[in-house]
């Protein structure tokens, strides 16, 4: 931990207590007002914000050590690699991997599973195998694993949600069969905020000799996650979501997985020797690394991973739980409210429709008290398929949101409610 980070700690944790006014004034974006307002910031499954260790990290790498990584011998060039690689050491210790060459730095999430399914997917499918997900995924949790099975002629079997928004056990028991291949589950739903029993589903998955991949998006900024402990296969989430930059993500897989897999892209820094007739691979992490990476982007990342660690990933989901369990308490006192989802156990967001107006409406209303919501199907069409309804509007929170927060959305709503339904 550097010195400023050790300031950030020591604010935010003094006597124990997770202090969030103090949290507030490391994001300098909050202190905005938004047509008039003071900005309510409830987009946090979107992306989240950036404090200031953040971007003064990114802006510090630009001034004064932007240069390509693991091609110089100069002195930029060795100092942007050390702190590249520092990023790799800092994500390993944060998810507990066994190893750096476990940590494979992609776009986002969205690559990291359109990796695995290509590479892992595309070497081990056969016509009829099957693959096996939810109906709660992300678009970015479905579609690579329709086009990997599309091409091998596999198919893709979907675990039923019930009506509380919670995995159907027993029908995922019942889909993991002799042609399973591969799981692939959310550890938080970004639609509903449902956590699902990872740990037992990766367990459950082993017992039938399947690998598992874990869609960590929604699941890592706010809780521990612990791979080993997991004993997932794969694990992918983004670092804009964690408070870091945006385009970068990280894909963590098993070594002897990632062994096995071939190489994602073709380009500079993958390989140890080329020729016209033949190309060596690099060895792991790079053979998946093709090309310049984003270098600002991964070094960011490694300042957010140390800011959130400063902060305490257990204080932060803490209070996260707090947040939403009052969201969820005051919402249901809102007129016209009917939250879409209810499972047992929830993260960090409120999925909502009013009455019947159009989620975009009401969205359109917030912002004008300042309010920044997402509205739509929050790319998982499916699952507003399942609740049957065309879109809702989401509030989801970070490690800098407020209860007081929460009224003034559920103020925003009651305005919204009077202005539509007349009364
Ligand atoms: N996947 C992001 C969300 O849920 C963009 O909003």
């Amino acid at each position: 931990m550097n010195v400023k980070q050790s300031k950030t700690a020591e604010r935010n944790n003094t006597d124990g207590c997770y202090d969030v006014e103090r949290v507030r004034e490391d994001f300098p974006v909050l202190g905005q007002t938004v047509h008039g307002k003071p900005l309510v910031y409830l987009d946090n499954a979107a992306t989240a914000q950036k404090p200031r260790a953040v971007i003064r990290r990114v802006a510090e790498y630009y001034e004064t050590e932007n240069s390509n990584i693991h091609r110089g011998v100069h002195w930029l060039s060795e100092t942007a690699t050390r702190a590249y690689e520092g990023t790799r050491t800092a994500v390993r210790k944060f998810l507990n991997a066994a190893e750096e060459r476990e940590i494979v730095f992609v776009r986002g999430t969205t690559e990291a599973i359109n990796l695995v399914a290509r590479c892992y997917g595309g070497a081990r499918l056969q016509a009829g195998d099957e693959v096996v997900i939810s109906a709660m995924e992300h678009h970015s949790n479905i579609v690579p694993w329709q086009l990997i099975c599309q091409e091998k002629g596999a198919v893709l079997r979907v675990i039923p949600v019930d009506d509380h928004g919670d995995i159907v056990m027993d029908a995922y028991h019942r889909l993991l069969g002799p042609r399973t291949r591969m799981v692939a589950l959310p550890h938080v739903s970004n639609a509903l905020g449902t956590v699902n029993p990872i740990k037992q589903m990766i367990d459950d998955a082993h017992r039938a000799g399947v690998p598992v991949l874990v869609d960590g998006a929604q699941g890592v900024p706010h809780a521990r996650v612990d791979v080993r402990a997991l004993d997932c296969d794969f694990y992918a989430f983004s670092s804009h979501k964690l408070y870091g930059p945006t385009g970068v993500g990280v894909l963590y897989g098993k070594a002897a997985l990632l062994e096995e897999m071939p190489p994602y892209q073709g380009g500079g820094d993958m390989i140890l020797s080329v020729s016209f007739e033949e190309t060596e691979y690099n060895v792991l992490p790079y053979k998946f690394e093709a090309g310049t990476p984003n270098i600002a982007g991964v070094i960011g990342l490694g300042a957010a991973v140390e800011y959130v660690t400063a902060l305490g990933i257990d204080a932060v989901a803490s209070h996260e739980d707090r947040v939403v369990a009052y969201a969820v308490e005051r919402l249901a006192r809102v007129p016209g409210v009917r939250l879409v989802g209810t499972p047992g156990r929830r993260a960090s967001l409120v999925s909502f429709v009013l009455g019947d107006v159009h989620a975009h409406d009401i969205g359109t209303i917030l912002d004008q008290e300042g309010i920044a919501v997402r509205t739509g199907h929050h790319c998982a069409m499916p699952v507003m398929e399942r609740f049957g309804v065309p879109a809702t509007v989401r509030a989801s929170f970070a490690c800098y949101n407020t209860e007081a927060e929460v009224d003034v959305l559920a103020d925003g709503l009651e305005t919204a409610w009077r202005l539509f339904s007349g009364v």
